[in-house]
């Protein structure tokens, strides 16, 4: 049994795996420009972040009914449930649905349908994260919470994320600052193409309380000197860094030196149908190319319920399974 975890850093998107896209494009007659899964396998070579989302938006496309976004959500929770995770904290983009004529409430109650008994059922509790999508603008974020409203209590936080060059979290203060009138927690994806001063301005900003990826802080001794200090989560994605071409290899991974600074770094996989592995595919790929040890998951499993959005009692509970688990 792989050691207990929290998965913080999931775009449920991104694991719509090519035989379930393949499935849902029938289903839907829509058109996919792949004639196999075979071919849609070779598609997954990335250049860069923004030659990934183009795919990762053209697949959407199959994604129509609530339904669609229960099985997205199912397939998930089992294959999460397999890899030892305790709690999950899932986002979602309702822009990418809403742009092409997909309501918001299809996709939210797609999901939730999902979601809603994950702890009975798969021994999993969830939340949702709702991402706005930076490429787009802050009046599009604003109506995107403004179709939210009625679903808040399915909902923990918001969070940023697509193209992250040239648009700054500053950007998105409005709706931040409305977000968090409206009791949700934030977070945002920063400094993974992005430069160290987009994370600094997440925090003082946007005021998150956690930063997606983040690696880019390195580049800034001081950064990390606060990020210590104020013990901000990092939720590190090594897969995805290296298909995406952020680091060369899994072997030239920050991810050991994060740790040895005091970092509150956790792993997780972020789009792992398209990144090739679910998170505890990016522990063992991390474990062996870097060579951590049994302490290093331990603190790696610690450190993503210490970075949760969840009560006392519960962070309580999940913190004993991972010191009486056995490596
Ligand atoms: N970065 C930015 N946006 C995203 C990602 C990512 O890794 N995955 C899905 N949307
Ligand atoms: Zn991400």
């Amino acid at each position: 049994m792989p050691v207990p975890k929290a998965e913080l850093h999931l775009h449920i998107e991104g694991t719509l795996e090519p035989e379930l896209a393949f499935e849902l494009a029938d289903r839907n007659g829509a058109d996919l420009p792949f004639a196999s899964v075979d071919e849609l396998h070779h598609a997954y070579r990335f250049e860069d972040l923004q030659s990934f989302l183009n795919l990762y938006y053209r697949l959407t496309d199959v994604l129509r009914t609530e339904r669609d976004f229960t099985d997205l959500a199912e397939a998930y929770l089992r294959r999460a449930s397999a890899d030892g995770v305790r709690h999950a904290e899932i986002f979602f983009d309702p822009q990418a649905h809403t742009t092409r004529g997909v309501p918001f409430e299809t996709v939210i109650e797609g999901l939730w349908a999902a979601l809603r008994d994950s702890e009975r059922r798969y021994g999993i509790t969830t939340s949702l994260i709702l991402c706005f999508l930076r490429d787009l603008s802050a009046e599009s974020a604003l109506e995107t919470l403004a179709a939210a409203e009625p679903y808040l209590d399915r909902i923990i936080a918001v969070g940023l994320d697509s193209a992250e060059v040239g648009h700054p979290p500053a950007k998105f203060a409005a709706v931040y600052e409305r977000a968090r009138e409206l009791g949700l927690r934030a977070v945002a994806h920063a400094g993974e193409e992005g430069p160290p001063a987009y994370i600094a301005e997440a925090l003082d900003v946007l005021r998150v309380e956690r930063i997606d990826h983040g690696i880019r802080v390195l580049e800034d001794p001081g950064l990390v000197e606060r990020l210590v200090r104020e013990r901000i989560p990092l939720t590190v994605c090594p897969f995805s860094n290296v298909r995406l071409r952020v680091v060369d290899q899994l072997t030239d991974h920050p991810l050991r030196r994060m740790l040895d600074l005091g970092l509150l770094a956790t792993v997780n996989s972020d789009d792992p149908a398209y990144f090739g592995g679910y998170v505890d595919e990016n522990l063992e790929g991390v474990r062996k190319a870097l060579g951590l040890d049994d302490d290093h998951l331990r603190l790696l499993a610690r450190n993503s319920f210490e970075a949760a959005f969840i009560d006392a009692p519960t962070r309580a509970r999940y913190l004993a399974e991972v010191e009486a688990y056995r490596f």
